[in-house]
């Protein structure tokens, strides 16, 4: 297992790489379902590069990614899942605030995961048996602050319908932020800095916060209670796992 986590690391830089090469040229951009659901040539191309590197040096293995209708279930064999660009539109608009991801299973349960913020170089990896790093510093586990004192990220759109009266939660914080991509809000609860995520996203999103958040107290559940299926989108929340009963208590009264 420590060469594939090893292989996984050298494999999301190089990926990164990629991406800020590629990025320097005009590139594709291709609206899916709405305006504000698009794909880029440059996520295409980083999907192939990722599932080509893997395949060669693990040919069983398995892939669950975002692009191309590529859906292995997550409990038959090794599986691999990954989120190309994660992040996009920011990607599109800003050339930033984007991240690469990718976490790594056997029989549904989750080995390491891995985040990669290009433009700042920073990797957060770890989660199984290997300790939750940031650019090879280990993370600090959750430091018991009440969500009085911190902040939260919450997708728009269920901030604005009140998805699962999400905003009674919300008042109990010092404030709500919105970064345009998972997995950046991830690293975020896992360095501290946001208390949860809210959000409503797909297996390739979430993967990697239950494999790194669990060594470190985080933990992902479903606002409606539903088990994580990693087969669909779901309303789904990153929060410390000593506050799960508090917050079940305080909203989720849909
Ligand atoms: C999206 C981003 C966004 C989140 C969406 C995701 P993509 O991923 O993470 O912040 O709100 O639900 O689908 O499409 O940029 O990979
Ligand atoms: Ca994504
Ligand atoms: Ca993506």
């Amino acid at each position: 297992m420590e060469n594939k986590f090893a292989f996984a690391q050298d494999l999301i830089k190089k990926a990164g790489q990629l991406v800020i090469e590629q990025m320097k040229d005009v590139f594709d951009v291709t609206v899916k379902t709405t305006q504000d659901d698009v794909v880029t040539s440059i996520d295409i191309a980083i999907q192939n590069f990722l599932i080509q590197s893997i395949a060669e040096h693990y040919p069983e293995d398995h892939f669950l990614a975002e692009e191309e209708n590529c859906q292995h279930g997550i409990s038959v064999g090794n599986v691999w899942v990954i989120d190309p660009i994660d992040g996009t539109l920011n990607f599109v608009t800003q050339k930033s605030d984007f991240a690469i991801m990718i976490s790594y299973f056997e029989k549904g349960s989750g080995q390491f995961g891995l985040i990669y913020d290009v433009m700042e170089d920073k990797l957060y990896s770890g989660g199984g048996v290997f300790s939750v790093t940031c650019n090879d510093e280990k993370l600090p586990v959750f430091d018991g602050r009440p969500l009085s004192h911190s902040l939260v990220a919450c997708n728009t759109g269920m901030l604005l319908k009140n998805s699962y009266g999400v905003q009674e939660l919300l008042k109990h914080s010092l404030g709500v932020r919105n970064y345009g991509c998972a997995a950046l809000s991830i690293a975020r609860v896992l360095n501290n800095q946001l208390w949860a995520y809210i959000s409503n996203v797909y297996p390739w999103d979430y993967a990697a916060a239950n494999v790194l958040g669990q060594a470190l107290g985080y933990e992902l559940m479903t606002l409606d209670g539903s088990d994580i299926d990693y087969t669909n989108r779901q309303m789904v929340i990153f929060l410390p796992s000593q506050y799960k009963n508090t917050i079940q208590e305080l909203h989720f009264r849909s």
